[in-house]
């Protein structure tokens, strides 16, 4: 374990009837409200509604900037920009999902910022302040609502990076598992693999003396594994509902990364195949995760077989770490495929031939990854294994 500064300044509020809430908080910030939501799934399910009954309440003056994409593109975020800029706004709402939490962030920072909001995608520029916001989250996946991190797409140039700054966290989160409900089977099911994934890349890393946080991250998978399938044959259930919702956070806040640095190589070479062809996040992770750690496993194989051991049951009797840890891949493999999630870009129809787009992409800041650094060859074998 290395030397640490953890400091997480979200405010999280969960459970049924929290957004009451909102009428404490956004009123701390300022009048002027710009809301930013997707492309509908509020107003069907009513809560754009609600949210608007309690902005009125507390005489908020409301803007609105409706559309975010999944996989959110710098264009809408511009959009966001230049409403905060025209308007003064004083206060961001993001009710939705992780895509509608990112793209708030980029118009939170790109309101403080005098250029193009992409310069600070793409590090041209650090974000020193932005706007104040809060979420109100639908979806159990990123991570988003507790942590200071953007995944933006330039549709344009066929790029998607992430970025993020201490001054990207959200100020307040509500999250009410009863805003879930409504998910899609298809897209709780990418929420599922992502959460998995974001405990994955921490997993994976060579540091020593990671006892504890290797057993939160056990614990989280281990949890969301139990839940998982119960939760698709009943979508509405709260109590699972509630899990998911919770682990999803704990994934990706920091909690159970503090004094290492996981792989995180997986997530790029998804944003990569994401840029190019617009799949769901999650999605593209079921497909590769497993691919990169056959990858990888040569590479400290009793990591992996720490893994199958503890998390998929696997009985290392008799066998090599590696024969353990490729057998845990399996058993990770098949869970993903039991629950539905995709195992092959041939799912969406992906072919080879965008293969080295897709490789230049991920290389696009060179090589990467903590747990091994990829190279251009290592991409294209990780994605022609994947077709
Ligand atoms: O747009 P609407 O109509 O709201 O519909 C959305 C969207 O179509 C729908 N949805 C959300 N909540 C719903 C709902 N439908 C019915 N009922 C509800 N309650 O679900 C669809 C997907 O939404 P999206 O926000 O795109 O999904 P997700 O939360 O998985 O976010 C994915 C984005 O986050 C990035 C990904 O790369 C991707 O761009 N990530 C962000 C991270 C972060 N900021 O920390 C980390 C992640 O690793 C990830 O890369
Ligand atoms: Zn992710």
């Amino acid at each position: 374990m290395q030397n640490f500064i953890f400091q997480n300044p979200v405010k999280l509020i969960f459970g049924k009837g929290q957004l009451e809430q909102l009428k404490v908080e956004i009123p701390r910030y300022g009048k002027k409200v710009l809301l930013v939501y997707g492309g509908g799934s509020i107003k069907r399910t009513g809560l754009y509604d609600q949210v608007i009954a309690i902005l009125n309440e507390i005489g908020a003056q409301v803007f609105e900037l409706a559309g975010v994409e999944p996989n959110p593109r710098v264009s809408t975020a511009r959009k966001g920009v230049d409403i905060c800029k025209r308007e003064g706004i004083e206060f961001i709402l993001a009710v939705g999902g992780g895509s509608v939490i990112d793209c708030s962030k980029l118009i939170a920072a790109g309101a403080k910022y005098d250029g193009d909001p992409w310069d600070i995608v793409i590090k041209k520029a650090v974000a020193k302040e932005a706007l104040p916001f809060g979420t109100v989250l639908t979806l159990a996946a990123t991570g988003s609502e507790m942590n200071a991190g953007s995944v933006i797409t330039n549709w344009e140039t066929k790029e998607k990076y992430g970025w993020g700054s201490p001054v990207t966290f959200p100020k307040f989160s509500i999250l009410d598992p009863v805003y879930t409900f409504t998910v899609p089977r298809d897209q709780t099911i990418y929420g599922i693999v992502d959460m998995m994934s974001h405990v994955l890349e921490h997993y994976f890393h060579l540091e020593e003396n990671t006892d504890f946080q290797d057993r939160m991250c056990e614990s989280l998978l281990l949890t969301v594994m139990e839940t998982a399938p119960k939760l698709l044959e009943d979508l509405e259930n709260y109590e699972h509902r509630k899990t998911i919702l919770y682990c999803g956070t704990m994934a990706l806040n920091g909690i159970l990364n503090m004094g290492y640095r996981g792989d995180w190589a997986t997530h790029n070479l998804e944003h990569a195949v994401s840029a190019v062809y617009d799949i769901p996040h999650g999605g593209g992770l079921a497909i590769l995760f497993p691919h990169w750690m056959e990858h990888t496993l040569h590479v400290k194989p009793e990591r992996f077989k720490q893994l199958a051991v503890r998390v998929f049951g696997v009985n290392p009797e008799g066998k090599t770490a590696e024969e353990v840890g490729l057998e845990g891949i399996r058993k990770l493999r098949e869970f993903w495929n039991q629950i539905g999630a995709p195992s092959r870009l041939a799912d969406y129809d992906i072919d080879d031939s965008n293969i080295d787009l897709m490789a230049d992409r991920a290389m696009a800041n060179g090589e990467f990854g903590n747990f091994k650094k990829l190279n251009r060859d290592d991409c294209l074998a990780i994605y022609r294994a994947s077709l």
